[in-house]
């Protein structure tokens, strides 16, 4: 059966519209189908009425594989971990974009006590951010960051003002003003749940990938990205590095875990490590094949460089940047 799926979402859930290739022409086969899969609250509506209400746990993958029924709308009710790809209602996890830059930034959040931690936050989407952790009712215990950016200002300062027990984090390596400096092999805590920290430099000295084994993903930054990586041309990067942080860092994890990058400018989401293993263009080659072409990418000069390096030393605190020298 095939059918094209689109993905909306929205702060609270995630809407699938459905469109109608054959089978399924009506709501008996369609609601017998869902109730034999395994499912959290799922509303499944025509757009204008409910009409079916489905309790047990889902699971998206086989939903967009399986179901098509016309122009049925299909509504998550919970606010749990809710992203194609991931069942599990024992978190929270949202993926959040800036669409000025890019940058993806994540929730995650422990369903049971409600601890969460923000990766990358970016400071122009700090208020949409916010709202929504106050709307899930969350309590925000770290700003996490994956790496001095170049390309947008953090938003972990901009966030501890409006939640000043929240902790802010970055790579010691890197230099950068932060509560707690991170480095290879310490893990982040919420709830019952930690990210173990990995030092994959090459984009930058300080690039940190987190990785959530218990859960089976990756958050990648820049050092992977989906069918890429960062650039290696500044802030101290070396595609020799990049080239073995990857390999020795994130290739090693089993193929079935998510990646989760730091930006994706072509629409798609995620990627599994083993996708990345076969399919990355650049990082699927030998080492000197890779060097030679993050050497003549020949991109142009960062355009927000100038402004989000000095910004991102002082956790994207402006009034702080005369002591950004002292850290
Ligand atoms: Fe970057």
């Amino acid at each position: 059966m095939r059918l094209t799926p689109y993905l909306l979402w929205s702060s609270r859930c995630a809407i699938y519209h459905l469109l109608p290739p054959s089978g399924y022409s009506n709501m008996a086969g369609l609601a017998s189908h869902w109730s034999k899969s395994k499912s959290a609250r799922l509303l499944i509506s025509n757009g204008t009425r409910q009409l079916h209400i489905l309790s047990k746990r889902h699971n998206v993958p086989e939903i967009v594989q399986n179901l098509a029924p016309a122009g049925l709308h299909v509504t998550c009710q919970n606010t749990r971990a809710f992203h194609p790809g991931i069942t599990d209602d024992s978190f929270i996890f949202r993926q959040l974009l800036d669409y000025k830059s890019y940058t993806y930034t994540y929730l995650l959040a422990d369903s049971t006590t409600n601890e969460a931690i923000l990766i990358d936050p970016v400071i122009e989407t700090v208020e949409r951010d916010y709202r929504i952790i106050q709307e899930l009712g969350l309590k925000l215990i770290a700003a996490v960051n994956t790496h001095v950016h170049a390309d947008h200002v953090t938003g972990s300062g901009e966030m501890k003002r409006r939640v000043p027990s929240c902790k802010s984090m970055i790579a010691e390596v890197s230099k950068a003003k932060a509560d707690l400096k991170l480095k290879a092999k310490d893990s982040i805590k919420f709830g019952q749940f930690e990210l173990e920290v990995r030092s994959t430099p090459g984009h930058t000295n300080g690039c940190l990938s987190y990785v959530w084994h218990e859960k089976g993903m990756v958050f990648t930054g820049d050092a992977l990205l989906i069918r890429g990586c960062g650039r290696t041309d500044f802030q101290e990067g070396s595609a020799a590095v990049l080239y073995d942080s990857v390999h020795t860092q994130i290739f090693s994890l089993p193929q079935h875990f998510k990646v989760f990058p730091a930006h994706d400018y072509t629409g798609q989401t995620m990627s599994t490590v083993g996708e990345e293993i076969k399919f990355n263009p650049r990082l699927r080659r030998s080492k000197s094949e890779f060097t030679d072409i993050m050497n003549n990418l020949k991109l142009p000069y960062p355009k927000q460089i100038d402004k989000a390096l000095p910004a991102n030393m002082v956790c994207g605190i402006y009034d702080d940047i005369s002591t950004a020298s002292s850290v």
